[in-house]
């Protein structure tokens, strides 16, 4: 659109940075301003060194070197960003809350509530307010009330446009996404402001895969496709446990179901559990708002996909246990991978945290490497569960920075993350290196096993 030549968002997470830094690249014409609470991050994201902004995507410090300090700013001042913006994005973190009503299932909503008072403040013209969060149906009915009731008498547009990226492949899901969604107001105002947010994205995107609704199917939608996604690997990871029991390889029974083209391939991968910072949270609101309305038996339906994702946890590091002998005790366990998928620097809800959890309870030292993790954010991940305290968790937990030495001594190695370097590792080495007998339990099913078990190793993976 030839009229927007200037957009905020607020927040510079793993959503507003890659999402803005690809609109800023697609649309030169307008001045993209992300900005956000957090001084470190949004230094990072001005490093002069493109490498350090602080998330790892494949791909992302490109775009970020080509656009910033063109028409794309990290900032710290919230209040300027919002004043001359006129699209403001929220596209700040909505959490499970971990205290009052809704402990442990509704979402967090007291960071959109702050952003929504700050645009009214600030703001002295009209402004389309766009929620890029993932938020719970119903959310803009609370953010309108607060816009309408201490604006200064300014005009608000609220459209819902959630994100579909995945972490791993954000550029590349941005660049080419399947669908841009867009709910907005059925008045004559809301479907201007949803044609002015069509404009930005048809620079680069197919105008037949841009989607408009009303506001509250786009924001019921979200929730919808990452229930449904993280149904399927829920649903595959049940029957894993089947094939174990049975003689059935869960490979080939994803295989041969997913050639189904009503099925159809992806999602089909049977894995230690889900993780990432959405799957959870959203099917945890979506049980929420479904018993909200009474729905007790669609809340109980869905709460379902959780319960078994837990169980795969479990099971996973009950089978290490197990296996050992039943005894882990002062065993050393090498972790390779702590990241919730590959490709990411993201660790939030990694099934490897709660498999470490399970096994220092049984006192094991967890030996950790992961290309791209820290050793301050794996302790500072179990720390978050309040399980012991954190000198306890340091006392069981080691990271390394180079693989081999990871493995050395270990009586046992845990693939928790499918990185594509894991695959090119000397596993003869590594095996020469370890207690014997020397066993592998693959979380993602990554490694060639007949490959590991012609060098001695014990090879276990799930579902077979
Ligand atoms: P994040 O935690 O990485 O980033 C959120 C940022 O918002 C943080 O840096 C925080 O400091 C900042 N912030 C919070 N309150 C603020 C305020 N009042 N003013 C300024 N900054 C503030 O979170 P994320 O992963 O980017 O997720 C953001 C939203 O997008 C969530 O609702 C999430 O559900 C949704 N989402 C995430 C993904 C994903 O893959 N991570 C994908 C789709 C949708
Ligand atoms: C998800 C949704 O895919 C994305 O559309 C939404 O915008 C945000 O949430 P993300 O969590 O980044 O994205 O990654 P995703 O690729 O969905 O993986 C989530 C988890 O499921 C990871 O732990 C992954 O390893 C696991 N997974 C995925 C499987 O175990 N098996 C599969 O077949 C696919």
């Amino acid at each position: 659109n030839s009229k927007t030549t200037n957009i905020c968002c607020i927040g510079a997470g793993y959503v507003g940075g890659p999402t803005m830094s690809v609109i800023a690249q697609k649309c030169p014409n307008i001045k993209v301003t992300v900005v956000d609470l957090n001084e470190e991050r949004i230094a990072a994201w001005n490093d002069d060194d493109a490498t350090k902004i602080p998330i790892y995507e494949p791909g992302l410090s490109a775009i970020v070197s080509e656009a910033r300090g063109k028409n794309l700013f990290f900032s710290t001042d919230v209040e300027k960003a919002i004043d001359e913006a006129q699209i403001i994005f929220i596209s700040v973190n909505t959490p499970t809350k971990n205290y009052g009503k809704g402990k442990g299932m509704a979402a967090d909503l007291k960071y959109i509530e702050l952003c929504a008072r700050q645009i009214a403040k600030i703001a002295k013209d009209n402004k389309i307010v766009v929620e890029k969060s993932t938020l719970p149906v119903r959310t803009a009915e609370a953010i309108k009330s607060i816009l309408e009731n201490t604006g200064n008498g300014v005009q608000f547009e609220i459209l819902s446009n959630p994100e579909f990226l995945a972490e791993g492949t954000a550029v590349s899901d941005l660049l080419n996404p399947d669908r841009i969604l867009i709910g907005g107001e059925t008045t004559k105002e809301g479907q201007l402001a949803i044609q002015t947010l069509v404009d930005i994205y048809a620079n680069w995107v197919p105008i037949d895969k841009i989607l408009t609704t009303n506001v509250w199917s786009s924001e019921l939608s979200k929730l919808t496709a990452n229930a449904f996604l993280a149904q399927r690997i829920s649903s595959i990871n049940a029957l894993s446990e089947l094939c174990e029991k049975t003689g059935a390889n869960i490979n080939e029974v994803a295989k041969a179901i997913g050639m189904d083209s009503r099925i159809g391939p992806k999602f089909l991968k049977s894995s230690v559990g889900f993780g990432g910072s959405c799957f959870q949270k959203d099917i945890l609101n979506l049980v929420y708002i479904a018993k909200s309305y009474g729905l007790n038996e669609v809340a109980d339906y869905w709460e379902q996909v959780i319960i078994m994702n837990d169980h795969q946890k479990k099971r996973f590091s009950n089978k290490i246990v197990q296996t050992l002998y039943n005894t882990v005790a002062s065993k050393k366990i090498t972790f390779l991978g702590w990241a919730f998928k590959k490709d990411t620097n993201d660790s939030r809800e990694s099934a490897a945290i709660y498999v470490a959890d399970d096994l220092i309870n049984e006192q094991a030292q967890i030996a950790i490497y992961d290309p791209k993790v820290s050793r301050k954010k794996i302790l500072s991940d179990l720390d978050y569960l309040e399980s012991r305290t954190y000198k306890e968790n340091s006392k069981n937990v080691a990271s390394f920075d180079n693989p081999y030495d990871t493995c050395a001594g270990a009586h046992a190695i845990a693939i928790l993350t499918e990185w594509d370097e894991f695959v090119t590792y000397d596993w003869a080495r590594i095996y020469d290196s370890m207690q014997k007998p020397a066993f592998i339990f693959d979380g993602r099913n990554l490694l060639n096993k007949s490959e590991l078990e012609k060098i001695g190793f014990v090879y276990h993976e799930i579902g077979t």
